[in-house]
């Protein structure tokens, strides 16, 4: 039995991580620390929020004394730090908070987590402080270049980049230093249920279903590496429960894609899906180029992202080879699985584009607070 503290677990996928983990392991206890800002939303937490196990505190991972009183509180034994600011574009016009929340915040809950499990001796022999990485750390790949390994140098090119690789090398050496026991695992582009419709895929989808642009930055043949939200989440369960401390571990599924090419494949999902159930074109009436089978028509180029990096790939040998990572899903399984989410969840999208999922500030939370 583990207690768990999750931190940015009301995002995209820390929520789907804290679905996967009290699903697999009913008996731990997971405390999900959350500020909710404009990317936190506590309808990602309702599936759990009624679950004796689950606790939510509002609170922001640089207030080192909160964190520091959940740790003792809950007896936590296993930190997964999710919260981050994670958007590049918004790196690019406000690289502020990603200074404030990636590096400050995560030296906060280092700083928290040595004080109370190596100083004050609370589960000094077992704790875990996981941190959730990105493989934008590693900078851009050339068509021929091989895909980044965890010994690839790193050369972070946006202000969110270079942000969440200052966080690793901390965490490394709190671990070198102090002796904490860390992982770190980098991982490739998500997509799945819950992600936030400013990232590329929840927007082509979400636009569509309001006849709205689908803007291709720059000529479109940038390649990211995709990975299905629950497979990242199997991956940082097996790198905490079978890695090696102080290690890194990157975590992807061999799938690289160009963006263009993905954005015309979603609008043909989306077509097809329209095409097949009559239903949709009543509960989308504005999608009126999907109901015609022509959504590629709102394709748009516009002007590139500033330091646009060209290409993502991981090498995931090593969490294949140690660890046994693979992941499920194919990923025509999973963009299925992620449009049909979508066109499941009309009502939490649509919350999120007019503002109202941030009612929570005037309602009372309804889950369990801690
Ligand atoms: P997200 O933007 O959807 O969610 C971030 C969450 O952190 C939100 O709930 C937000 O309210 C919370 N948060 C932000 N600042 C906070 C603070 N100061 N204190 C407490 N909570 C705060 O992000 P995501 O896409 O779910 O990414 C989660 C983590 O995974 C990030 O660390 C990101 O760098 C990393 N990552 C993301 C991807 C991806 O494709 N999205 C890939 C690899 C790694
Ligand atoms: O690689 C992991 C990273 O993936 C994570 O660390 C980040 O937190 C996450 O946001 C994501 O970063 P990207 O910048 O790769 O994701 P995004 O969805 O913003 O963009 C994917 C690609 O699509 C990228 O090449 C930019 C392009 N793009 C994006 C948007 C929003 C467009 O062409 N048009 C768009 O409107």
């Amino acid at each position: 039995m583990s207690n768990l503290l999750v931190t940015g677990g009301a995002g995209f996928i820390g929520a789907n991580f804290v679905h996967y983990w009290m699903e697999t392991y009913p008996q731990d206890k997971v405390v999900v620390l959350d500020a909710l800002t404009y990317a936190g939303n506590k309808a990602n937490l309702d599936p759990v929020a009624q679950n004796p196990n689950f606790v939510f505190s509002h609170g922001n991972i640089c207030d080192t004394a909160l964190v520091e009183t959940l740790l003792k509180e809950h007896h936590i034994d296993t930190l997964v730090h999710f919260a981050a600011e994670s958007h590049v574009d918004r790196s690019i016009t406000g690289p502020d908070a990603f200074i404030e929340t990636n590096i400050i915040g995560t030296h906060s809950l280092l700083k928290a987590a040595k004080k109370i499990w190596l100083d004050e001796g609370l589960n000094e022999e077992n704790h875990r402080f996981h941190h959730v990485s990105t493989d934008e750390v590693y900078g851009t790949l050339g068509p021929e270049d091989p895909a980044f390994s965890e010994t690839t140098p790193y050369a972070p090119n946006s202000p969110y980049s270079a942000s969440k690789a200052a966080s690793d090398h901390l965490v490394r050496a709190y671990h070198h230093t102090y002796g904490l026991e860390v992982t770190t695992s980098n991982c490739s582009n998500n997509y799945g249920p819950y992600h936030f419709p400013e990232k590329l895929i929840p927007l082509v989808i979400t636009n569509i279903l309001q006849d709205k642009p689908l803007p291709i930055y720059g000529d479109g043949q940038q390649i990211r590496d995709w990975l299905y939200v629950e497979d990242h989440a199997r991956g940082i369960d097996l790198v905490i429960r079978e890695g090696r401390l102080g290690e890194c571990y990157n975590i992807g599924g061999i799938n690289e894609w160009a963006n263009i090419d993905i954005v015309k494949l979603i609008c043909s999902l989306m077509d097809k899906a329209f095409a097949e159930d009559p239903t949709l074109a009543a509960r989308y009436p504005q999608a009126s180029l999907a109901k015609q089978g022509n959504s590629a028509e709102l394709i748009t180029y516009v002007k590139d992202r500033a330091g646009h990096d060209r290409r993502y790939a991981i090498d995931p040998a090593r969490s294949n080879n140690e660890l046994g990572y693979q992941p499920i899903e194919t990923f025509d399984s999973g963009i299925a699985k992620t449009v049909t989410w979508f066109l499941n969840n009309e009502s939490w999208w649509r919350a999120v584009m007019d503002g109202s999922y941030r009612d929570w500030i005037e309602q009372q939370y309804t889950g369990r607070e801690g």
